[in-house]
């Protein structure tokens, strides 16, 4: 299975050239197209309207878009009766209280969305092809950037449980066996819930990561031929490159017989800051694009030559 993520500042093509190549990929596979972006327009761009749940648009085409609101909500549930049921022992922490002041947490959405990103990589496996046509630039890097933060962050996690399960084991000696009324604090790594939560986080963390730096998993940047875009993209490539995460195609879209010039020049920079990546060139097309009898799947040449 490949998975393929189509980024690139807002309004640049990103959507139309997702459903484009999810369109032309599905002649011979079987494809899914995943909308993550919360402004969606998939729906619009194959005249269908969408839900959470994926739907069937042709025969080996799957269209679905994510609730984010609804994904955010229910991964803010799942944690919270987590961390209820962990700490149901400290009465005297107040939990509401925190709860009620975590749904205003930076990092959220993100998370949620990177949840369901993991959620779909790994059930949706009997497709060829898993599209993600994304979120404005900020936000999909923060949300591709999570899997390596949140590592580092696990691993001291996972060191600090650790001293506190060996401070436990500490004052259970020293104080020796105790009435029957006391709780005791386990002690034991093997034993201790947060630890092995931990312990999961952290694999399927390393697992995401390794599937998005792997060989099935292709970014492609959309940009525009103008200056502005140009810069977006360079510092977008830069932030691929801190993160290991594997470009693999640029798409120059919108080109027209005027900006023609504009467009070389644009390429040849965006080829210096990203060396031996293919370009594509897509005209700016002169009819309307999208709905179910729209023009959309003629416009772009063959802009999955080089993903396949
Ligand atoms: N090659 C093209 N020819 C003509 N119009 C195009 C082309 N590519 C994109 N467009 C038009 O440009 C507009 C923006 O395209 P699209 O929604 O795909 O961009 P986006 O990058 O996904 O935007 P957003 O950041 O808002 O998600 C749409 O009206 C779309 O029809
Ligand atoms: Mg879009």
């Amino acid at each position: 299975m490949k998975i393929l993520f189509f980024t690139g500042k807002g309004g640049v093509g990103k959507s139309t050239m997702a459903a484009a190549a999810a369109w032309q990929l599905s002649r011979k596979s079987r494809v899914l197209i995943v909308s993550l972006d919360p402004a969606h327009n998939l729906g619009d761009i194959f005249g269908v309207a969408l839900q959470d749940n994926k739907s069937r648009y042709a025969n080996t085409l799957f269209l679905k878009e994510i609730d984010l609101q609804k994904l955010s909500r229910e991964y803010l549930q799942r944690e919270i009766n987590v961390l209820s049921g962990t700490y149901k022992y400290l009465q005297t922490l107040n939990l509401d209280n925190y709860f009620s002041v975590l749904k205003y947490s930076p990092g959220i959405e993100e998370y949620a969305l990177l949840t369901s990103i993991e959620k779909i990589i790994s059930n949706e496996t009997d497709f060829d092809y898993i599209i993600f046509d994304t979120p404005p630039t900020g936000l999909t890097l923060r949300f591709l950037a999570l899997p390596r933060v949140t590592i580092t962050w696990i691993d001291r996690l996972i060191q600090i449980r650790q001293k506190i399960l060996e401070k436990r084991y500490t004052i259970h000696r020293i104080r020796g066996p105790l009435s029957n009324e006391e709780t005791v604090l386990n002690y034991s790594e093997k034993d201790d819930d947060i630890l092995k939560r931990l312990r999961k986080l952290n694999n399927n963390y390393q697992a995401l990561n390794k599937t998005l730096q792997g060989e099935n998993c292709s970014i492609i940047l959309v940009f525009n031929p103008d200056i502005l875009s140009l810069k977006e993209s360079q510092r977008l490539i830069e932030g691929l490159n801190d993160l290991n995460l594997p470009l693999r195609l640029l798409i120059n879209n919108k080109v027209t017989d005027e900006n023609i010039e504009m467009a070389a020049y644009i390429e040849k920079n965006m080829s210096k800051t990203a060396k031996d990546i293919p370009v594509d060139r897509v005209l700016l097309s002169k009819t309307l694009l999208g709905g179910k009898d729209g023009k959309l799947y003629d416009i772009p040449e063959d802009i999955t030559s080089n993903l396949l």
